[in-house]
Order: structure tokens, then sequence, then C-alpha cells
């Protein structure tokens, strides 16, 4: 019987080339809906997933499941003890958006520097003038503070270092990396101007940023966060952007997604804010959908995948 491949968004055709090349049967599902998935997803042999949760409940729905794919590298909302549990391979793309979420996060970092969303809005507002009182900041001669050494953050140094500023990173597990300082993680909060968080989402890191974290910065620092919501306190950061603890902060992730239009830092202007985007270029797409549709092929040809992060 031909395999199924269930798609609750739709993929880039490069990657369902490989899945129609390979055999597999591939059904686009309606969205994330998870009562709409456990129904649309029903025959899968093979889910490929964004953010949105995917647990034991969704899992059961689907009794032929096999592999997991991850469209990304963050597989925090996936239930991954309950995927082994039933012999169900989690797999992800870590390979393939490393660059793209570098380029994101100096991008967000120079926006909120250079107060480029305001301005821009300003425009629109036919306030030409609102400039004056609000003046960018430069970045040459800063330093910036990298939270997670891992694939991500050393692109993002990789990137900065032609723009003249000092690089220091914390990361329990980093090795050497020339032009890079690696500190222990409070002189990152106490002297970085710009804090760049690029950790995992665990239940180490969950909440590990908050009122404590943002004291320890210098009022005229700002925060760029393209990891995960979960690994700040929200509230915090809101009272922080609010007293002026903090210049800004740019923030890709949020606790909440979709973020809320009544969530308070929707309010704020020392923000920048976009909606989960940093991985989201068509190249890195492709590139994405390659990589987990492989996988996938592999799995159901009774080959071992590239990236599972079970098993
Ligand atoms: C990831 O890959 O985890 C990114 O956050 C996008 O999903």
């Amino acid at each position: 019987m031909t395999k199924q491949v269930f798609l609750p968004d739709d993929i880039p055709a490069v990657g369902k080339k490989i899945l129609e090349e390979a055999g597999l049967e591939v059904v686009v599902g309606s969205g994330r809906d998870h009562e709409k998935m456990k129904a649309e997803g029903v025959e899968a042999s093979a889910v490929l997933i964004g953010t949105q949760k995917f647990d034991a409940d969704i899992m059961d729905a689907m009794p032929n499941l096999k592999v997991i794919a991850r469209n990304g590298v963050g597989y925090d909302a996936v239930d991954v003890d309950a995927a082994t549990q039933r012999g169900i391979y989690v797999v992800n793309t870590p390979k393939a958006l490393s660059g793209s979420v570098a380029e994101t996060a100096v991008s967000e970092l120079l926006a909120i520097s250079k107060n480029l969303y305001q301005d821009s809005k300003a425009i629109h507002d036919d306030n030409w003038n609102y400039r004056k009182a609000h003046p960018g900041r430069d970045i040459e001669g800063k330093t910036v503070g990298i939270l997670g050494f891992g694939r991500i953050g050393q692109q993002v140094a990789k990137k900065l270092s032609g723009f003249d500023v000092k690089v220091i990173a914390f990361d329990p597990f980093a090795k050497d990396v020339p032009g890079v300082e690696l500190v222990d993680r409070e002189t990152i909060f106490k002297t970085a101007d710009y804090v760049m968080v690029h950790l995992p989402a665990l239940p180490e890191t969950q909440h590990s940023i908050g009122a404590d974290e943002f004291k320890l910065m210098k009022n005229d620092a700002f925060l760029i966060n393209m990891a995960r919501g979960s690994i700040l306190v929200e509230s915090d950061l809101v009272l922080a952007l609010k007293s002026g603890e903090i210049a800004g902060a740019a923030l890709d992730v949020f606790e909440e997604e979709p973020l809320p239009v009544t969530n308070p830092l929707v309010a704020l202007e020392n923000v920048l804010l976009t909606p989960h985007i940093a991985s989201n270029t068509v190249e890195t797409k492709a590139r994405m959908a390659v990589d987990a549709t492989n996988d996938i092929v592999r799995v159901l040809s009774g080959k071992n995948p590239e990236s599972a992060v079970n098993k």
C-alpha cells in the first residue's frame, strides 16, 4: 500500500517532488488546527510540521506514524518522549537554517538600534520630524553578547565580523572561535550593548531571562530574541522596557504565538516585533523542505535518518 505523508501546511514544490519521486502519497492539510490535523492525517506514515504542538494525543490519532519531521530546528512543541515510546522518529533540519536565522537576527539588531521601524511608521503617519527626538544608535565600537553559541550563535558572530563590534559569547559547551571571547553568563548581561538570545528551548532555559537579568543589563542596552519566547519572562521584559531599565527589544518569538494584539508588548514603542520569521525565506524554506523530506524518505524506506533527535 502506498504510504502517505501528511503536510498540515504546504511546503515548497522541491520537497513534494522528493516525496512523490520516492513513491509516497502527499496529502496537504488545511493548517495547524489540532483536531483537523488529527482527522486529515489519520492515514499518515509521516508528518512534516512547523512549530505547532504535536503531542501524544495527535500521535495516537495517526496509528501508521513512523516519523515526525520538524521543518526547522526547534522541537520543543513535539512530545519527543511520547514519540520515542511509540517508536516514532523525530527529525529536524538544523543545517538548513542557521545562516538565515543569523541574518534575521543581525537585521533586527540593526533595525532596533537605528529605530528603523518607528521611523518608517512615522512617514506613513505623516510625521517626518519624529526622527528629531528619536535618534538611532551606531553599533560600531559596541559589544554584542551572544547567549548560546551553537550553529546559529556562531553564524551571528561570523556575520557581525565586518561591523567593528566586540563579540562575546556564553555557552558552557562552546569551543573557542577566533574573534569571539567566551565569557560567563553574567558578563553578557552586564557588559553587552546588545544581548542576543540563541539558546535552545529546554527545561533548563525556560524563563531563564527575567527581572534579575534585565537589572544587570545597561539602561541603553537592547535585547534580541530569535530563539523561543518561553526562554524569557515576558511580563518582566515588558516592565524593563516600560521603566527604561533596558533601551529596547527586537523579538521574533513569543510565549503565545500568534501574538495577540492585546499583548502589552504591542503597545510599546521601543520594540520591534516580527511573527516568527527568522527562517522564513524562499531559499531557506526550500532547503528545509529538501532536508526534511529526504529524512522522511530515509525512514519510510527503512534507513536511518540523518538528523534524528530521538531513538
Ligand atoms: C525553528 O526552526 O525552530 C525556527 O524557530 C522556525 O520554526
